[in-house]
């Protein structure tokens, strides 16, 4: 199925790894340019090459810390510069460690606001002039189930999430009539590097083994597996094509069943 989107430039965070890298792959696959960014630059320059070279798309990396005030503008200006425009971008980065929510802080509230909120709305509001101006653009963001169904030890990411999806829905309708579309994904538990060292820090916290761990999120997961980070990356890139003209302001799960209640 041709997803209309071959030569569409694609600004994608988090690439470098996990679900950002699996869907800057999946988006080279259709033939899109890319601009991938991340804060370590040796990682995303390999990840660079590889995609270049698998793909035969161009792509250019960018290296910013998402937790900096001030990046979003840097990032999408330098993208825009590399690509000419920017059509796609994916919304996605880091996260803020886990926290009992009765021991939250200033200090942690600003990080993850910054981090999970304000630098992925700064970074669409940058990009947005130019996709209505156009009259075509997609938005994806990389969020998590626990906007639905919070998960215990991640307060900050739950709150920043959902501020995040907040913005998204509300601008979503404002600039639908631009043909600029808006959507959320929604992780459950896929296995990237990020959910290996969650799962090691609920042992070592715990003081039970890794196996144990996994079979009690096992136990919560109805298609009884962690996903795959190509299963999300397949949905951001459907999001992210001209197919899903009239598609916006969703936020859909791919967690293998764990969400229980409705939408
Ligand atoms: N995997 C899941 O099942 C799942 C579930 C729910 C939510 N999520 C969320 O989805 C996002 C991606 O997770 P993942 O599983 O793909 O993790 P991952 O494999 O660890 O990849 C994270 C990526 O983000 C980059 N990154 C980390 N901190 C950053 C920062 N401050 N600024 C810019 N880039 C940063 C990393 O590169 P550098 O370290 O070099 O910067 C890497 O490229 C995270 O927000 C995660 O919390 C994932």
């Amino acid at each position: 199925m041709d997803l209309g989107i071959r030569g569409r430039a694609a600004l994608v965070g988090g690439a470098s790894s996990g679900l950002g890298r699996a869907s800057a792959e999946r988006l080279a696959a259709e033939g899109c340019r890319l601009a991938i960014w991340s804060r370590g630059e040796e990682r995303l320059v390999a990840v660079a090459e590889e995609i270049r070279r698998r793909h035969g798309v161009d792509v250019v990396s960018l290296v910013g810390d998402a937790e900096e005030p001030g990046a979003a503008g840097r990032i999408a200006a330098e993208a825009t510069a590399a690509l000419g425009r920017v059509d796609i971008v994916v919304l996605n980065a880091g996260y803020p460690p886990p926290v009992d929510p009765t021991k939250t802080d200033a200090a942690g509230w600003a990080r993850a606001f910054q981090l999970l909120a304000t630098t992925p709305i700064e970074l669409a509001t940058a990009l947005l002039p130019a996709m209505r101006a156009a009259g075509w653009g997609r938005i994806v963001a990389i969020l998590s189930s626990g906007i639905r169904q919070p998960i215990p030890d991640l307060v900050y990411s739950n709150a920043g999430r959902g501020a995040l999806a907040a913005w998204l829905k509300t601008t979503a309708r404002l600039v639908a009539g631009d043909g600029v579309t808006i959507n959320g994904v929604l992780p459950g538990r896929l296995s990237t590097p990020r959910i290996e060292s969650l799962d090691r820090g609920r042992a070592e916290g715990t003081g039970q083994s890794i196996e144990s761990v996994r079979a009690a999120h096992l136990a919560a997961i109805p298609a009884g597996r962690y996903g795959r980070p190509d299963e999300l990356a397949t949905l951001v890139t459907y999001l992210a094509s001209d197919l899903a003209s009239y598609q916006t302001g969703t936020f859909s799960a791919v967690d293998g069943g764990l969400i229980s209640g409705l939408p």
